[in-house]
Formats: C-alpha cells, sequence, structure tokens
C-alpha cells in the first residue's frame, strides 16, 4: 500500500501549491512567441517579467494505470487584446485524455485536434469539468478579472509534449471583442 502521503495530498488554489509537490513558475518571457502582438509583448516584457502562471503537479505512481494530477494558477491580463494563457500542449502518449475541473474564477480552454487543426473554445470556470480528448492540443486563458485555478488529471504516462505547439502555435487565437473571449484565426489577425 501507498503512503498517506501519496494517497493524500492538499492542494491550495489561494498559493497554487500542492504538498510534496513543486511549484513551477512561467513567466512572461517563457511565453515569446506565444502572442500575436510581437510589438506590445516587448514592450510588457521590458516594463517587468512578470508571474503568468504556475502549476504544481502530483504524480504518487508512475505505472501504465497510474494518474497525475496538476494544479493551474493562471494570472489575468492581456497583451494587447489577447489574454494571457498557458503555453500549451499535446501529450507526448497522444492517445491520453484529461479532465479539466474548474475551481474559480473564468477562463476559456483552445482545444485544436492534431489531425485536422479543428478547433473549438470551451468555457472553464468552477462547477465545469473540461474533457480534452487524446491527440488534442490545449490551452488555457483568463478572461476574467482574478487569477484562474483549475486541477488537470491525467494518465501518469501521457507526457508533456511542447514541440510542436512551440513551432507552429494555435491555429487560432482568444481575443477580447465587446468585453467577451472571442476566438479568431490568427492569420485573421
Ligand atoms: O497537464 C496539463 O494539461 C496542465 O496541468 C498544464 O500543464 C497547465 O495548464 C499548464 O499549461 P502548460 O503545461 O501548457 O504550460
Ligand atoms: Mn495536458
Amino acid at each position: 500500500m501507498l503512503t498517506l502521503e501519496k494517497l493524500l495530498s492538499q492542494y491550495n488554489p489561494s498559493t497554487g501549491e500542492i504538498s510534496g509537490a513543486s511549484l513551477v513558475e512561467q513567466h512572461l518571457s517563457d511565453l515569446k512567441g506565444c502572442f500575436a502582438d510581437t510589438a506590445v509583448y516587448e514592450r510588457t516584457l521590458a516594463a517587468g517579467n512578470s508571474l503568468l502562471y504556475t502549476v504544481a503537479a502530483f504524480g504518487p505512481g508512475s505505472g501504465d494505470g497510474d494518474l497525475h494530477y496538476g494544479l493551474g494558477r493562471l494570472m489575468p491580463g492581456r497583451i494587447g487584446d489577447e489574454y494571457f494563457m498557458t503555453k500549451g500542449h499535446l501529450h507526448a502518449w497522444r492517445e491520453a485524455a484529461e479532465i479539466y475541473f474548474g475551481l474559480s474564477g473564468e477562463g476559456v480552454m483552445l482545444l485544436q485536434e492534431e489531425a485536422t487543426g479543428e478547433s473549438r473554445m470551451v468555457p472553464l470556470k468552477a462547477n465545469g469539468a473540461v474533457y480534452v480528448p487524446g491527440c488534442t492540443a490545449h490551452r488555457t486563458m483568463n478572461v476574467g478579472n482574478v487569477p484562474l485555478t483549475y486541477i488537470g488529471v491525467y494518465p501518469a504516462k501521457a507526457g508533456h509534449d511542447y514541440g510542436s505547439i512551440a513551432k507552429t502555435n494555435f491555429r487560432c487565437m482568444v481575443v477580447e471583442r465587446n468585453g467577451k473571449p472571442a476566438m479568431i484565426e490568427r492569420s485573421q489577425k
């Protein structure tokens, strides 16, 4: 039997921490190439390399049937009209799906099917769970005024593959239009 520390973890949405897990910080400089308006990005970065989000991941086991979960805490803000976002990734084991549970704040997820490029924007907020199918790139945006917090549960062997998104970015982006999030093609920008 696993130890109690592996069976029971404590997560804290206010700090982004999980007991027994390290906290990874992503700052504005880590998101180079993600935002469409590079001039505003560079100007904002020159004014300060602010913290965009933190992720803590808890993984009690690494066997075929094991599960991990991550706690994300994403700050509110925009670069031009594009909301603060996570880097976004595919799973290294492409078939691995994931479920995101919204805890607090107002967010959306951008889901992009790898094979077709088909994209969808799905709300992520308290009491809502977003199913991310396998073979689907996913990115989270904070579209509100307070930190967005959420938990993602995924197979231990999913792995995070950032490479293809870092190279091509997502086909679509989420911008503010008349006070509301809207998904548009990046090429339309
Ligand atoms: O595993 C997940 O999908 C999440 O916990 C993400 O890691 C989290 O949202 C941060 O995003 P990214 O890993 O794309 O930087
Ligand atoms: Mn994931």
